[in-house]
């Protein structure tokens, strides 16, 4: 079956609704300040024992702290957290991810044994819509493992509460020697199991989705001065009581050293690296090479021509990144150029292309008309709005991109990333025809 027939059999597929409406989206919550930041304390005694601390560092210490993180302590997700993701604004962006994998593990020739293997799923909305998109493919439902890789306990018991059938039993070890730290049997059929690092996951033929995951990863920040470029590092602010600032290195650091090569003749006075992303591509790409299988990698982001994109978000309002740590979301751009780079060739890298292209050439307006026909009032509204919020230019359909990896023997391209024909509207009417 090509592809156009295939996402043509899933469209038609009924399900249910959810998707917000922009007034709902700008809604406030309560802003709630700990009146005691015991992270800022610790950070406070490490830079005063042993001097100031890289940006990654206290980004990864804001973000991943063991008890204290901002992902380890609360469900910082939707119209009541702090920010919305596009898996959250409708099902409409999981099942056409869902589809995206089905016809590459198809053009693969199917594999009997095939791991989805999710990076950062947050509440599990992204994986629940695509599982539930995958049973209308019995085969592929048989076939299917899923490989959850989430560092936040609280995270992965939201998770669990969305995808598990029955809570609390764990699923059947497939392999000897797994290194999962929970699991359980999906209300669709395959079994799930979680792990805290990308590489505990078994060895296997992988479909890996990253939806933004990669822009929680923590970077390093460079400045460029007379003197050369200079690490960017966060001190004590010693004008303030209980306040952080930025301050530069007065010298080379351990990542200056390594980060000077990438920095060298660039035209910018200030660049982000993240060392750690590019160890995640270099492994994803390792594992598409040796065992086939392809990435999906989606996540606001630029092509290494932007400077200072290190923000906070708490509340759906930005918020100063070094103030309250823990109690806000930190994120910067994601660097495609650099994620392509550190594949090393071992894969094919399709993209990035815009969300909009991508979802447009997924067939997110046929999807939209089969859910809004079938809808209410009130449920066609919001579909509209969810379309508009995910593909419009104005909001996430350009910021947002995409970028696939494929296996170097593979012949074809994959779906979703060639430009629109020319007789197919960029943007549908206000009803969907
Ligand atoms: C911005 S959220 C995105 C969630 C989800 N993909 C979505 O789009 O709604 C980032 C996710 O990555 C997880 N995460 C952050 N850093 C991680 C790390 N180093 N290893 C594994 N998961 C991480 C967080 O706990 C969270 O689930």
């Amino acid at each position: 079956m090509n592809s156009a027939k295939l996402i043509q059999r899933f469209m038609t597929c009924y399900s249910r609704r959810r998707c917000l409406s922009y007034s709902m989206l700008h809604q406030k919550k309560q802003f709630c300040t700990k009146p005691d930041n015991k992270l800022m304390t610790q950070l406070q005694s490490k830079i005063n024992f042993s001097g100031p601390i890289t940006v990654a560092e206290y980004m990864k210490e804001a973000l991943t702290h063991a008890t204290e993180g901002y992902y380890i302590h609360s469900d910082v997700f939707g119209v009541a957290g702090d920010f919305i993701t596009s898996p959250e604004i409708s099902q409409m962006f999981g099942e056409l991810i869902a589809i995206w994998f089905v016809n590459e593990w198809m053009m693969i020739g199917a594999p009997e044994n095939v791991q989805l293997v999710e990076m950062g799923p947050g509440r599990g909305t992204m994986a629940d819509d695509m599982l539930r998109a995958f049973s209308k493919f019995p085969e592929l439902s048989k076939a299917l493992s899923v490989h959850l890789v989430e560092v936040s306990v609280t995270l992965s018991r939201l998770q669990e509460e969305k995808l598990s059938a029955t809570p609390d039993q764990p699923a059947p070890s497939s392999k000897e020697g797994e290194l999962h730290y929970k699991s359980c049997l999906s209300k669709y059929g395959p079994c799930v199991y979680w792990y805290r690092d990308i590489k505990d996951v078994p060895a296997g033929c992988n479909m890996f989705v990253a939806h933004e995951f990669f822009d929680a990863l923590p970077i390093h920040k460079f400045q460029k001065t007379e003197h050369g470029w200079r690490e960017v590092l966060v001190d004590i602010d010693p004008e303030t009581e209980n306040k952080l600032r930025f301050v530069l290195a007065r010298g080379d650091t351990p990542a200056s050293k390594l980060a000077l090569k990438l920095c060298d003749g660039d035209d910018r006075e200030h660049v982000e690296v993240c060392p750690q992303a590019a160890l995640v591509m270099n492994y994803l790409a390792s594992c598409i090479q040796e065992h086939g299988g392809c990435a999906l990698i989606a996540d606001y982001g630029h092509h290494g021509d932007k400077q200072d994109t290190f923000r906070g978000f708490k509340d759906h309002a930005l918020h100063e990144v070094l103030e309250n740590p823990g109690c806000a979301d930190l994120t910067s751009d994601v660097d495609f150029s650099y994620l392509k780079q550190h594949t090393d060739g071992k894969v094919k890298a399709y993209g990035p292309v815009t969300q909009s292209l991508f979802l447009q050439n997924l067939g997110i307006a046929y999807r939209l008309k089969i859910l809004y026909d079938k809808a209410d009032e009130s449920g066609k509204a919001d579909l509209l709005s969810a379309f508009k919020l995910l593909t419009y230019p104005e909001e996430m359909g350009e910021r947002f991109k995409f970028l696939a990896l494929l296996n170097n023997a593979c012949q074809h391209n994959p779906v979703g990333f060639e430009p629109l024909p020319e007789d197919q509207p960029a943007q549908p009417t206000s009803e969907p025809t």
